[in-house]
């Protein structure tokens, strides 16, 4: 297999993660994971050795790609280190900034007044990864925008450290979360792309060349 991902080690995290309160609740969010898995699927196609970080999510693991399932973004935190080094990261899962202070071990029963959760930030995964001793030659990170998309991004493409960025417009109709299809505003240092609307397997592989651009 020829092209600059053959053979290159990628890493791809998709899906959201689930933050548990006690045995029976948690947060979570509406990310599907199917982005991550068009974007691991593509990779394994054009010979790239894939692992994919998976969070809760119902989907089908790709061929040729190693699935490794995780609940919290601590789980996927530890994942995504036990990996390292790879080639390019990709950061396409929705990880909780969030996470409650403490999981109650037994079920919390209601009372009679307002409760108040206490929640405590979660490390972020992309910039840990983006400034570690072993950085990956690449990586990229996922926005999601609901306004000001390039100036949102490009913040973050610079706040952490990357090499780029792909901003989802979540809130409209024919893209983002829950949807088959998606429009992406790809920011590097330098440049832009517009990527769709279209199907999210038909932007990975946009996205993919993009990086392969970028890799050689
Ligand atoms: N990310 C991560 N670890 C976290 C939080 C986010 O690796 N604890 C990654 C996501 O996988 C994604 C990017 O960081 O690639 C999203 O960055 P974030 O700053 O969370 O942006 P948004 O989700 O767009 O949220 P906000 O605008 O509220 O900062």
């Amino acid at each position: 297999m020829s092209g600059a991902l053959a053979n290159r080690r990628v890493l791809v995290t998709a899906g959201p993660t689930y933050e548990d309160i006690d045995p029976v609740r948690f947060i979570g969010n509406r990310s599907s994971g199917k982005m991550g898995f068009a974007i691991a699927e593509a990779a394994a196609a054009r010979g790239a050795s894939v692992v994919l970080v998976a969070g809760p999510v119902s989907l089908a693991t790709p061929a040729g790609v190693e699935r490794v399932d995780v609940r919290s973004a601590a789980q996927m935190r530890e994942a995504v280190l036990a990996r390292l080094p790879v080639d390019v990261y990709i950061s396409a899962a929705a990880v909780a900034d969030y996470t409650p202070a403490d999981t109650a071990e037994q079920k919390i029963k209601k009372g009679a007044g307002a409760m108040t959760l206490e929640l405590v930030p979660t490390v972020d995964i992309l910039a840990e990864v983006a400034a570690h001793g072993q950085r990956p030659r690449l990586v990229v990170g996922f926005a999601a925008e609901t306004s000001d998309v390039g100036r949102n991004a490009r913040g973050k493409l610079e706040a952490k450290g990357l090499d780029m960025i792909a901003a989802n417009r979540v809130g409209v109709a024919g893209s983002g979360f829950e949807s088959d299809d998606n429009a992406l505003s790809v920011y590097w240092p330098g440049g832009a792309r517009e990527l769709g609307p279209g199907p999210k397997t038909r932007l990975a592989g946009e996205l993919l060349d993009l990086v392969s651009l970028r890799l050689a």
